[in-house]
């Protein structure tokens, strides 16, 4: 039996087995470094990692995405040796008391910030997907329990399971980023992932925000690949898709509330304009309202204790 670890949730109400924490593990970071704008989300070394993942399980998060920022750039990625240490440890150390996510895609790793590998100013798709399937590979070898792909390049999750199948990997679970538009949202991430994109922007391979019809067609493609999971993002951008991806699906589809979302939230509390966790349980609870079976924030462990 394969766990469907976010199962469709017809409850209306917050609860903390649905929300995943966002987690960032950095190669250069010592012990933790701050983030500008994500309140109290820090960069990790691999091994102050371990700590903070304890204070979260006593929260009650159990649910961890993680990204991880390698100090070496590759023009053609293929060396997931710090990711796999980083995943190894995790796993040997809370084994399944957690539920790890690995975010998969190179734009914390490519030279240019690109989720793809880059000829010129387009994406090569054969060299991307051959390094994406190095690096997913690894991560399950290393003990991840669910990939998560948030590249965009097209037929990502076929590619995935057709490797998955012929390593031995074949009940591997995909999280597919099913419907990430091109968004102005992702602001701090892109400064602590490092992936600010050159030369070109996202255009060729992320989602218009203006065509309905096209985004739910994505999360569509996605799940005939074979994804176990879908998403769409940015969370608060993407609520009158929920509803219809799960219809043509069938599949749980969860919501991811991206930084630049969440570090509005922080603003406004900061400038007084209103309270975080007020301001913070209302966002979530309209991505609930809207049918997401799953919430990816920032703020899973600030609000653990109010659910
Ligand atoms: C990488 C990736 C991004 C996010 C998650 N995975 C950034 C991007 O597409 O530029 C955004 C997350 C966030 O803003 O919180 N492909």
């Amino acid at each position: 039996m394969i766990k469907n670890y976010f199962p469709i949730d017809q409850s209306k109400s917050l609860k903390k087995k649905i929300l995943i924490q966002p987690l960032f593990v950095d190669q250069k970071v010592k012990n933790s470094k701050e983030i500008k704008g994500l309140g109290n989300n820090k960069s990790w070394s691999s091994s102050s990692i371990i700590k903070a993942i304890e204070k979260d399980l006593k929260k009650g998060i159990n649910n961890f995405l993680l990204f991880i920022v390698p100090n070496k750039k590759q023009k053609n990625p293929e060396d997931f040796s710090f990711h796999y240490e980083v995943i190894r440890r995790i796993k040997n150390y809370f084994g399944k008391d957690i539920v790890l996510l690995i975010d998969t895609c190179l734009c914390s790793i490519t030279v240019d910030g690109h989720c793809g590998v880059t000829h010129k100013k387009s994406i090569d798709l054969n060299k991307t997907h051959y390094s994406l399937g190095l690096a997913a590979n690894t991560y399950l070898e290393a003990g991840a329990d669910i990939i998560a792909p948030s590249d965009m390049m097209k037929n990502t999750t076929k590619y995935l399971r057709k490797i998955f199948v012929q390593n031995g990997f074949s009940n591997s679970q995909i999280m597919s980023y099913s419907t990430k538009f091109k968004s102005h949202f992702y602001g701090p991430f892109r400064d602590i992932a490092k992936s600010s994109p050159q030369g070109f922007d996202r255009s060729s391979y992320q989602l218009p925000v203006e065509d309905k019809a096209k985004a739910i067609k994505s999360s569509i493609s996605n799940a005939a690949q074979g994804a176990n999971y879908l998403m769409v993002k940015p969370g608060m951008t993407s609520i009158d898709l929920i509803r219809d991806i799960k219809k043509e699906t069938l599949l749980p589809t969860g919501a991811y509330q991206v930084s630049g979302e969440y570090a509005s939230l922080q603003m406004l509390s900061k400038a007084k304009f209103g309270n975080y966790v007020d301001l913070l349980i209302e966002s979530l609870t309209v991505l609930k309202r809207a049918q997401a079976d799953f919430i990816i924030t920032y703020g899973a462990r600030d609000i653990a204790k109010y659910l």
